[in-house]
């Protein structure tokens, strides 16, 4: 049969697509492109090389932002209250092409490199099933026939030399990496010592703080609907619109100043804590813009049933359950509260920080003149007596028990 695998270059993947061969499997490769650093075309060769009849190398940068980003964006999405999950985010988009092709090629087999332990595989395998009921899986790293035979590195190497495989020449970080235009993550290797901490050198998107600029960047972040629209740059009055071309520029001034370094401990999906460090550029500056903007426009109420949607959905997108009834509907529910979070936001990137200097919206629910101290407005002080008087009901009575309680 054909399968098509997600491909990416790299050792691990390149003793798959070789074994699969060897199982008797037709190999489509498919690479894609989410903003990754990576020389596509020495991987397509690569592929083609190692017997694979095909190859997809596929731009899924601005789906990536538009579809799947901007969503996280407009809902706060935060997993553990600390993960802006990057990882997470770009499974579904690149589930989704892989099946496409697949359909498209009458491959009835999809294949890709996660281990058996992470929420990759569960990530990946959940949406092609949710796109493709009828799709077969095949993950080598949780068949015995496959991980009994590469125990390793070395087992891979060997492989690799004596199937002509190139073998990386630079030495393998001593940890494992994933990236794409949202984020790169660090895990494994000598990071699973919790207590370690990150060894200088191993952050490579973003300027250490305690050496970046003494002068910080000025941004003006204008959004529509809770997706940022224009970026401008106070300093040079450059401005930014698409969506691909700001978010791209926001990674620049994150990395510039440092901002966007988190070093936590995790639950996995499948039941066990994993240490993580993660950079997140853009990513983090819109988080904070965005909060500050919906806080400004958005209903007290609504944004509190929206917040516990947003934790929920965070839940989903870092299980793997982004094609799922349930995350269809809190999508839906988080886009209809946006409609009217606008307004351009101002702020600053410095040291490691993002901070929030000002906003304006004509979507603005601040009224000056009702919460002045030096106006009245339509506002009678008065009326607060009996607001708190009803208020404290409750609370004389819950004082009023408690007494008897403690004198008995
Ligand atoms: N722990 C993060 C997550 O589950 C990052 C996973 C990194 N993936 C990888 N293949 N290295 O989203
Ligand atoms: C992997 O196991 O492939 C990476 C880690 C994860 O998916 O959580």
């Amino acid at each position: 049969g054909t399968v098509v695998l997600a491909y990416s270059g790299g050792l691990d993947t390149s003793c798959i697509l070789v074994w699969l061969k060897e199982q008797g499997y037709d190999v489509i490769a498919y690479l894609a492109n989410i903003g990754q650093v990576e020389n596509f075309e020495e991987a397509r060769k690569k592929a083609l090389d190692l017997g694979a009849r095909k190859v997809y190398i596929e731009d899924l940068r601005q789906e990536f932002v538009e579809k799947y980003i901007w969503l996280a964006i407009q809902a706060n999405a935060i997993y553990e209250d600390r993960y802006l999950l990057g990882t997470a985010l770009a499974r579904p988009c690149i589930a989704q092409k892989q099946v496409e092709i697949a359909q498209k090629e009458g491959a009835h087999y999809v294949s890709h490199g996660a281990t058996g332990k992470g929420n990759d595989q569960i990530r990946f395998e959940l949406s092609c099933y949710a796109l493709c009921p009828q799709i077969k899986i095949i993950a080598p790293w949780r068949m015995p026939e496959f991980y009994t035979r590469f125990r390793g590195r070395g087992d891979l190497m060997e492989y690799a030399k004596k199937h002509g495989i190139p073998v990386p020449v630079t030495p393998k970080s001593p940890w494992s990496m994933d990236e794409n235009i949202m984020h790169i993550s660090y895990e494994a290797g000598i990071l699973e010592n919790p207590k370690n901490p990150a060894p200088p050198g191993l952050y490579t998107k973003t300027k250490d703080p305690a050496t970046s600029p003494d002068v910080p960047d000025i941004l003006e972040i204008e959004f529509k609907k809770g997706v940022p629209v224009k970026v401008t740059n106070v300093k040079d009055a450059s401005t930014h619109l698409s969506s691909l071309e700001l978010f791209v520029y926001l990674n620049e001034m994150a990395g510039k100043h440092g901002v966007g370094r988190i070093d936590i401990v995790e639950n996995r999906f499948i039941g066990m804590k994993s240490r993580g460090i993660y950079e997140t550029l853009a990513g983090t500056i819109l988080y904070h813009a965005h909060l500050d903007i919906e806080a400004f426009t958005m209903d007290r109420e609504v944004r509190k049933i929206k917040q516990g949607l947003a934790l929920k959905f965070s839940e989903l997108v870092y299980n793997g359950f982004w094609y799922s009834p349930e995350c269809a509907y809190i999508r839906h529910c988080i886009c209809k509260s946006q409609e009217l979070v606008e307004g351009k936001v101002q702020l600053s990137v410095f040291k490691g920080q993002v901070s929030i200097l000002g906003r304006e919206s004509p979507q603005s629910l601040y009224n000056k003149e009702l919460v002045s101290m030096d106006v009245q407005g339509n506002y009678e002080p008065s009326d607060a007596t009996g607001f708190i008087n009803i208020n404290s009901l409750r609370l004389k009575e819950y004082h009023r028990l408690q007494s008897k309680v403690s004198t008995k």
